[in-house]
């Protein structure tokens, strides 16, 4: 990666609200150069067989940096070169992440409150860079580094198990709508002090921003605005022992608005991370003999396990873009100030330069490095690698113990890919078992594993979810 210059100088973010709203692009100068026809649209569906193959003719065609469009007439640049992303994430002097420097916002062509994937401008960690990025992430970490881990792992076995209860009997399940996608959500809720079934309610809110139903991902983005907004008014009314009472007590004096953004941030970043790790080692497991048995003949441990399918099957397909502070010049590619790149993460754990080290001479698995990008890296790498990790691994393990005999009730070939450029997972992943037995009263359970709550938690909420939860918040002006 070699600057050429700007004289070191640094764009200033403009406001969101500065820029017109979205207008005709009369004169697009070209954001990232590459003939149209040329041109890969990041916005198409998920082929059946997957990305993979994209991103290597890509590298074959362009070397490390290909030209993307974002949606219709929107480009930018996408990062392929393992070296090269990681260098990116660690010189946010010259890659920012705060999306108000995208030339295309100032100038007018895109508007940041409408959503290109992953540039809409909000008021997080996520999209802060320097002093502004510190204030912003510190109350997030030092929040997560509260919390009790023994108390946690508890927690979520706990959680894990009464998911497997659910199903248990029948012999059948889909484990990534009955169990993955729902176990990070009901995690993150007892970070925040609330009973499983405000948990319940955030990943159906959750799971339906992702719905491919545009009227009905509009109407979970208010429903979320909404959650959040009434959770912080509640605790700073009433203080708890969990992350958002913390965060709202932090040195850094966030605004209550700051500290909703953030909790959602919290959501937002680790729901569907986790639900798909865990989804895409359970068919790993399920449908590669190879690692398998390497796993059930102890070669493999579990953590071993999750960093090889975050190399060779992340979760994280794509990162969101960084807005380029000065020209630079990217393998053949002239990157301009103002240009956003996107990350190629499972392109990155493609390069070839980087498979040749890390295969396990014993195994041949692409294990025992965890060098790989799927928690990120610089400043804004995953603050909670450790708790998305201790979800992850007690997730899977809770189904290889408790589901004898399990496995995939469909063909391979039949399972469908998530549409997102972002995300990579399978849509459902349907399997059988020999049925089984719930474990004791989750009642006596809950009591014997959880004296220590790793947060604290609030009284049980009514029946009537939503009506309750909209009276609790209205409670506040009680
Ligand atoms: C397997 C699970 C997880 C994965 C793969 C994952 C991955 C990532 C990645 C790649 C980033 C960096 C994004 C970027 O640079 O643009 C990130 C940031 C973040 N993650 Fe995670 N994450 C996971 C779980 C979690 C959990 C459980 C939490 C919180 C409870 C969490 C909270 C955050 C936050 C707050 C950020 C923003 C940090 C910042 O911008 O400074 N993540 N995560």
């Amino acid at each position: 990666m070699t600057t050429t210059q700007h004289g070191g100088e640094h764009a200033r973010p403009a406001s969101a609200s500065q820029g017109p709203a979205a207008s005709t692009p009369a004169t697009r100068p070209p954001a990232a150069q590459g003939c149209p026809a040329d041109i890969v649209r990041l916005y198409e569906p998920t082929p059946p067989e997957g990305r993979t193959g994209l991103w290597k003719r890509l590298r074959e065609r362009h070397g490390p940096i290909a030209p993307v469009e974002l949606e219709t007439g929107v480009r930018a640049w996408l990062l392929l070169d393992y070296q090269e992303t990681l260098a990116l994430l660690q010189q946010p002097q010259l890659f920012s992440r705060d999306t108000r420097n995208w030339r295309e916002a100032i100038e007018g062509r895109v508007d940041l409150d409408r959503t290109v994937p992953m540039m809409t401008w909000l008021p997080n960690a996520l999209y802060a860079d320097g002093a502004e990025h510190a204030r912003l992430r510190s109350p997030v970490m030092d929040g997560l580094n509260r919390i009790d881990m023994t108390a946690m792992a508890r927690t979520v076995r706990r959680i894990a198990d009464e998911l497997v209860d659910s199903f248990v009997v029948q012999g059948s399940a889909d484990l990534i709508g009955d169990y993955a996608g729902q176990l990070p959500a009901l995690v993150v809720n007892r970070l925040f002090g609330l009973p499983d079934s405000y948990g319940h309610m955030l990943n159906g809110l959750t799971a339906l921003i992702f719905s491919e139903d545009s009227q009905r991902t509009e109407e979970s983005i208010n429903g979320m605005q909404q959650y959040f907004a009434g959770l912080v008014a509640r605790k700073a009314e009433s203080p708890g022992h969990d992350l958002v009472s913390w965060m709202l007590g932090h040195p850094s004096r966030l605004t209550h608005r700051e500290v909703a953004y953030a909790a959602a941030l919290v959501v937002s970043a680790s729901h569907m991370m986790t639900a798909h790790l865990i989804g895409n080692t359970m068919r790993t497991l399920l449908t590669d003999d190879h690692i398998r048995s390497a796993h059930t003949d102890a070669r493999l441990s579990t953590h071993d396990l999750l960093d090889h399918v975050m190399w060779n099957d992340s979760p994280l397909q794509l990162l969101a873009g960084r807005i380029a502070l000065q020209d630079v010049r990217i393998g053949n590619a002239r990157v301009r100030k103002g240009d956003a790149i996107y990350l190629s993460v499972d392109g990155a754990h493609r390069d070839p330069a980087v498979r040749i080290g890390r295969s396990d001479p014993d195994t041949g698995l692409a294990s025992g490095s965890r060098a790989h990008l799927t928690f990120g890296a610089g400043p804004h790498s995953c603050p909670a690698r450790a708790l998305g990790r201790l979800v992850a691994s007690t997730g899977v393990s809770v189904l290889q113990e408790r589901l004898g005999g399990l496995r995939l009730s469909v063909d391979p070939q039949e399972l469908r890919l998530l549409s997102s450029p972002f995300l990579h997972g399978v849509r459902e992943l349907p399997v059988a078992f020999r049925p089984g037995r719930p474990c004791e009263p989750p009642a006596v359970r809950t009591q014997q594993m959880e004296q220590v709550p790793p947060v604290a938690e609030e009284e049980q909420p009514p029946e009537d979810l939503l009506g309750r939860l909209l009276s609790w918040w209205r409670g506040l002006g009680r």
